[in-house]
């Protein structure tokens, strides 16, 4: 079921929280996004085979599925776009991805050359045009892919944050913003020394992300932050962070025995 993150009657934006499978032995939990602008639309990471027919449908309320314009990839993993040889066939839309990946997404698709479909983003970001608003593609190199980008929606005021945010907890309650903020912590942390690499990367994101007026944070897995309060804590707990190689010591390269 779609969860509304904004409307204003041109412009609306749906999360989805429950497409996946995620009881134990199934997938991880992860999130799509629908963004709409005066009947044009784009996809942010939807996501794999799972997630399609979902989000199809979804779509449908607001413009036929030939007309969605673009997916918005922020990196290239499985629970990004593994579905995307799917909307090529239902849709015109186009993929927008890391300049660095758009030779490697084909390997999702059937062989055809779709590289008319596949728009890289360079290095330092982009603005996108989708119906009449301009959203932009941030650069978030290395905090998880080597390519990779935020997405943030100047209407709504939100940041889709990708992996960045990541809170490993069911979908019941990946639905519900985050309240307490403390407390929230212990079900990010694993995830943010694993799987984002780097905190000097961390405190460049966090100087540029503090530019933009921001209502809510929403990552791809996990609870989003909703509310100046709730955004300033996440930002200040980024920065502060020590991740991937921040940790990683020679212990963690010996040869098995
Ligand atoms: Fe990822
Ligand atoms: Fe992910």
């Amino acid at each position: 079921m779609a969860v509304e993150l904004f409307n204003n009657g041109k412009h609306i934006v749906h999360a989805f929280y429950d497409l996946v499978d995620d009881s134990p032995g199934g997938a991880v939990q992860c999130n799509q996004f629908l963004v709409v602008d005066n009947g044009h639309g784009a996809l942010i990471d939807p996501g794999g085979n799972m997630t399609y027919t979902g989000l199809l449908m979804d779509m449908q309320k607001y413009f036929s599925s030939k007309d969605l314009d673009f997916i918005l990839a922020s990196h290239p993993d499985p629970d990004i776009i593994a579905s995307v040889n799917k909307w090529f066939v239902a849709s015109h839309c186009k993929v927008m991805i890391s300049s660095l990946w758009t030779r490697f997404v084909p390997h999702f698709t059937t062989g055809k050359d779709v590289s008319q479909r596949i728009i890289g983003i360079p290095d330092q970001g982009s603005v996108i045009r989708l119906g009449q608003c301009n959203l932009l593609a941030l650069p978030a190199h290395f905090m998880h892919a080597e390519g990779n980008f935020q997405f943030y929606d100047p209407v709504a005021k939100i940041l889709f944050s990708g992996d960045l945010g990541t809170s490993l907890v069911p979908h019941e309650l990946a639905a519900v913003p985050v309240v307490n903020f403390q407390a929230h912590q212990r079900y990010m942390e694993g995830f943010h020394k694993r799987y984002i690499v780097s905190r000097k990367v961390c405190r460049y994101w966090a100087n540029m992300v503090r530019q933009l007026d921001i209502e809510q944070i929403v990552p791809q897995h996990g609870s989003r932050f909703v509310g100046k309060q709730a955004v300033a804590d996440f930002i200040a707990w980024v920065e502060g962070i020590d991740c991937g190689v921040d940790l990683m010591t020679q212990d963690n390269y010996q040869i098995p025995r």
